[in-house]
C-alpha cells in the first residue's frame, strides 16, 4: 500500500513539474532554429513599426543596444538587407560606426516594456542589459543576441552613410534642428544569419 502511495505521489509530482516546465517554457527556453531570410513570417511592418526591435552592436564586454522602429528589411545588389536608421546622438551609434556587424532581435509582445526601457535610457548612463534582466548570448561571430528574444538577424555592414541635411525633406530639417536630434546614419546590413525560437 504504501509502495502504492509513494508511486501516485511521485507521479503527481511529475505531472505538476511537467506543467510548470510548460509554463516556464518561455522563448528562452527553446533552442535557436536557423532559417533563411525569405523564411521570416513576420510582417515587416509589424515586426519593426508596432513591436520594434533591439539593435545591438559591439562584442562580449563592449557592446550596446537600443531599441529602433525606424528600419527595412529587402534586397540589394543581390542580397538579402536590413537597413537601420541611427541617430548620432546614441550610445549605439559610436558602437556602429566601431564594428563590422549589428544585429536586430524581435521580442515577444510580453517584453514591451523592457524595449521602451531600452529606447528611453542611455547605456553612456546605466547597464540596459541588466536593467532590461536580458540574457546576452553571442552568435558564431561574437556579436549579441538575447535568450529572451524569438527572432534574430545577424548582418554585416555594407555600406553607411550619415543623410544630407541638405536634401532632406524640409519638415525632417526642421524637426532635427527642433529636436537636436543628431541627423540618422543609414547601415545598410547584408543578412547572414536568421534565426528563430
Ligand atoms: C519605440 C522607439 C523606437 C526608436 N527608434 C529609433 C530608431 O529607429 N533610430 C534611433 O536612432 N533611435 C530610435 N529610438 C531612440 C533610442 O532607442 C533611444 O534614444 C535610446 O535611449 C538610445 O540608447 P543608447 O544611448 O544606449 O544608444 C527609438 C526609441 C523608441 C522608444
Amino acid at each position: 500500500m504504501k509502495k502504492i502511495i509513494t508511486l501516485l505521489l511521485t507521479a503527481i509530482m511529475a505531472v505538476g513539474c511537467g506543467n510548470n516546465a510548460q509554463k516556464g517554457a518561455e522563448p528562452q527556453d527553446k533552442p535557436w532554429q536557423e532559417i533563411k531570410p525569405a523564411e521570416i513570417e513576420l510582417n515587416p511592418l509589424q515586426m519593426i513599426d508596432r513591436d520594434w526591435l533591439e539593435l545591438s552592436a559591439g562584442k562580449e564586454g563592449n557592446m550596446n543596444l537600443m531599441t529602433i522602429s525606424w528600419g527595412s528589411i529587402g534586397e540589394l545588389w543581390g542580397k538579402p538587407v536590413f537597413i537601420v536608421y541611427v541617430s548620432t546622438s546614441r550610445y549605439t551609434y559610436q558602437f556602429m560606426e566601431e564594428n563590422d556587424y549589428f544585429t536586430v532581435t524581435h521580442f515577444p509582445a510580453s517584453m514591451k516594456d523592457k524595449l521602451a526601457y531600452l529606447g528611453r535610457v542611455s547605456g553612456r548612463d546605466e547597464d540596459k542589459v541588466a536593467g532590461a534582466g536580458l540574457t546576452v548570448e553571442f552568435t558564431g561571430l561574437g556579436n549579441p543576441i538575447y535568450a529572451e528574444a524569438d527572432l534574430a538577424i545577424e548582418c554585416k555592414k555594407i555600406y553607411a552613410k550619415q543623410f544630407d541635411a541638405e536634401l532632406l525633406p524640409p519638415e525632417q530639417r526642421d524637426w532635427y534642428e527642433r529636436s537636436g536630434t543628431g541627423i540618422h546614419t543609414v547601415y545598410i546590413g547584408e543578412i547572414l544569419h536568421v534565426w528563430k525560437k
